[in-house]
């Protein structure tokens, strides 16, 4: 470089960071400086052009650090007053940090005693009217009901099987409450199975109604007599404690990979009666962390309801955090234009934040076309180590060391397992 070159590229500048406000994560490697973040504070403040909301996304291959930044997050949160939820953790990893931070963990599985009813009617929040929470409750157990019969049907359902459904969801209703009751999926299913109760519902003299609604009993058989038997249709015998600081819901014995539905249904029904949980608006800042979420992105049902989650969480004022492993798990969701690609880029494009740890040689592209990665940035996400991550917020870019507590380390550890 010539002389004048180097006077025009004064070397010694470094960006400033977010500032000292939030949760510390680590060293800014370039500016040699804090790193501290914290969604709610950079939204309210305006201070970080095009930050419009305060969902993040954090990819990166299998052992960098993922999880362990996530837990990071939510053990320094809790010190911030946040409240940490993690809706389905099918590695059962975030228990041990649950109850280490004082709250709780709930595990579902065959054979184990805790139950969940998805289709539970939270408390309504006191800012809330009447009429308008039980809009809502409707509206969230018809998406249930949609997304679980949709999962396992895979595909798009009928409109008459969304009018199936809804018919079925008030006849249960207006059961479970002439009987002080809680409506059950199970009584959904059996509503679903006879033709007559339909058609007599809908004075569809012709019988047409009950017949369309076949498909779904079978649909929802899966979740009262299959695998998934007794788990999500009965009365729950847990309860969501609004004042615990973290909840987070086992999966790991659900048992049997190489078919995902029965994780998918399961994963459907535990975050919905969790963010029914979180419907209330005066709960203060709290974060949703959906780890492992990769393996749902395929289930355009279970896309559906985070899309409709998300919409409403920043009025919530909650932060959802998805981890998946390759920027590619989000194109998975189907072909460039189809309906589960918009919305997994509908996603993407809702985290003003994005955290991207090492990514395979062949994703690299993948990764830059979807995040608008510079040269730079791409080159630089080839070589990240653990623990090390190119955080994007909104405009601007960190290259971040995530640095661990010596207690977080051993409360966080994975690999604990590997070894003898
Ligand atoms: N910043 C860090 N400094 C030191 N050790 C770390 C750091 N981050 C993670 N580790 C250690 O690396 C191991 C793997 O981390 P972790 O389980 O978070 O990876 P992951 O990316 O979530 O993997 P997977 O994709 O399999 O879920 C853990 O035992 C953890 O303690
Ligand atoms: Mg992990």
């Amino acid at each position: 470089m010539t002389t004048a070159t180097v006077s025009g590229a004064y070397p010694f500048l470094a960006e400033g960071g977010l500032g000292a406000e939030g949760i510390f994560i680590g060293r800014d490697v370039h500016a040699e400086a804090a790193f501290c973040y914290d969604p709610f504070s950079l939204y309210n403040s305006g201070r970080v052009d095009g930050f419009t909301n305060p969902n993040a996304v954090l990819a990166g291959i299998i052992g960098m650090g993922k999880s362990a930044l996530a837990k990071s997050l939510a053990t320094r949160a809790i010190a911030h007053g946040y409240r940490v939820y993690v809706p389905c953790d099918p590695k059962g990893e975030w228990t041990v940090v649950a109850q280490a931070l004082g709250g709780h963990s709930i595990a579902l599985g065959p054979g184990l005693p805790g139950r969940m009813n998805p289709l539970d009617a939270p408390a309504r929040p006191t800012s809330v009217p009447e009429r308008a929470w039980l809009t809502e409750i409707r509206k969230r157990r018809l998406l249930l009901l949609a997304g679980l019969t949709r999962t396992v049907l895979k595909r798009d359902l009928l409109p008459v099987e969304h009018t199936a459904l809804d018919l079925a969801l008030d006849l249960v209703v207006a059961d479970a409450e002439a009987h002080g009751a809680v409506p059950l999926l199970g009584e959904v299913a059996d509503v679903l199975g006879s033709s007559r109760r339909l058609d007599q519902a809908l004075g569809d003299h012709a019988g047409r109604m009950g017949s369309a609604a076949e498909d779904l009993a079978h649909a929802l058989r899966r979740l009262v007599h299959g695998d998934l038997s007794g788990m999500f249709d009965a009365p729950s015998t847990v309860a969501f404690d609004p004042t615990a600081p973290m909840l987070s819901i086992d999966l790991s014995r659900l048992g049997g990979t190489g078919d995902d539905t029965a994780l998918v249904l399961a994963m459907t029904c535990a975050s919905a009666w969790m963010e029914s949980a979180l419907a209330d608006p005066a709960s203060g800042k709290r974060w949703v962390i959906y780890d492992e979420a990769w393996r749902v992105m395929r289930h355009i049902a279970l896309l559906e309801r985070m899309q409709s989650q998300w919409k409403l969480s920043r009025g919530l004022g909650i932060a959802n955090l998805m981890v998946f492993h390759r920027l590619s798990d989000l194109l998975s969701a189907g072909d460039a234009g189809s309906r589960g690609r918009v919305l997994a880029e509908g996603l993407l494009a809702d985290c003003s934040t994005r955290i991207i740890y090492r990514q395979e040689p062949d994703q690299l592209g993948a990764a830059a076309s979807l995040l608008g990665l510079s040269g730079v940035e791409t080159r630089a996400v080839s070589a990240l180590t653990k623990g090390r991550g190119l955080w994007k917020v909104a405009g601007r870019s960190f290259v971040t060391q995530h640095l661990l507590h010596p207690e977080e380390k051993a409360l966080f550890d994975t690999d604990a397992r590997m070894s003898p």
